[in-house]
């Protein structure tokens, strides 16, 4: 089920750098947001957060709150082990296990989470989660063979196979397609519009055309200098950012005057 998020008054830092600033915004359900901005602005940190992936990172910490349908993620008592298999991320690299074959790939986030799992209850969840992932029709008849068999585009699709089938409430997703050609990247477009039904999805991406024809909301992260903290300038629908942003920064941005 699709939730709502809201990140108030949010500060992340590496150590003593603070990363990122300052940041309020509220993502509704089954709505695509993309987040855009300069290299090193802090949108992957950003993303990161959303599901405590960010802690990972020795030293790494943040300040303030993201409430996931009224649970803040960072209250004392919350697991993050369960916060990532209800928040899936997808990378910019597809990352499927290369000597595992595409159906274990697919259960691999399933099993990690201790589910256990009957043998046809599994086949059902391959093929409804491939088919989710528009893969299915592709390697129905080889799902024992290994993911490093697929082609780019398959694979990154194979990973949102292996994020979905998990049934997580939000999606995040940073630069999915930036490894994948024109065709692969449009059917991973597709996607995300079929897939916001079910699922919250925040997407980052350098593609201007990108945000614009897969997102509803858009949020344009920026820095002042070089070792300044990244903020989020702008958010607003994608309509409104990509033809009459508030910020001229945003608009310098998106017409190409920046960076
Ligand atoms: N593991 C880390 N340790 C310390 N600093 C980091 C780490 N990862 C990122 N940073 C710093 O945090 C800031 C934001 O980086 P981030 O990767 O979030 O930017 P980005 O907007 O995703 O950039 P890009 O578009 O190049 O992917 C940068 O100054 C970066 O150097
Ligand atoms: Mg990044």
């Amino acid at each position: 089920m699709s939730k709502r998020i809201d990140v108030r008054n949010e500060n992340i830092y590496y150590g003593d750098f603070l990363a990122v600033r300052d940041v309020n915004v509220t993502l509704d359900p089954c709505t695509v947001t993309a987040l855009i901005g300069p290299s090193g602005c802090g949108k992957s940190t950003f993303l990161r957060t959303l599901n405590r992936m960010h802690e990972v990172i020795p030293n790494a910490r943040v300040e303030g709150e993201v409430i996931v349908d009224g649970v803040n993620l960072y209250a004392p008592g919350v697991d993050a082990v369960q916060v990532r298999r209800e928040i899936g991320m997808v990378f910019q690299r597809p990352n499927p296990f290369p000597t595992m074959s595409i159906a274990d790939n697919v259960l691999a986030g399933v099993k990690l989470n201790n589910r256990r799992i009957s043998k046809s209850d599994a086949d059902d969840l391959v093929e409804e989660s491939l088919r989710g992932a528009n893969l299915w029709d592709e390697v129905k008849d080889r799902l024992a063979k290994p993911g490093s068999s697929l082609s780019g585009g398959q694979q990154q699709r194979l990973c949102i196979a292996r994020a979905i089938a998990v049934k997580p409430s939000v999606l995040l997703m940073d630069e999915p397609c930036s490894a994948l050609d024109p065709i692969s990247t449009l059917a991973i477009e597709d996607l995300i519009t079929t897939l916001k039904e079910q699922f919250t999805i925040v997407i980052v991406t350098h593609n201007m055309q990108q945000a614009s024809r897969v997102s509803d909301f858009t949020g344009f992260f920026n820095l002042e200098a070089t070792g300044k903290p990244g903020q989020l300038v702008e958010f607003d629908t994608t309509d409104v950012i990509f033809s009459n942003p508030s910020e001229q920064a945003t608009e310098d941005y998106i017409s190409g005057r920046f960076g």
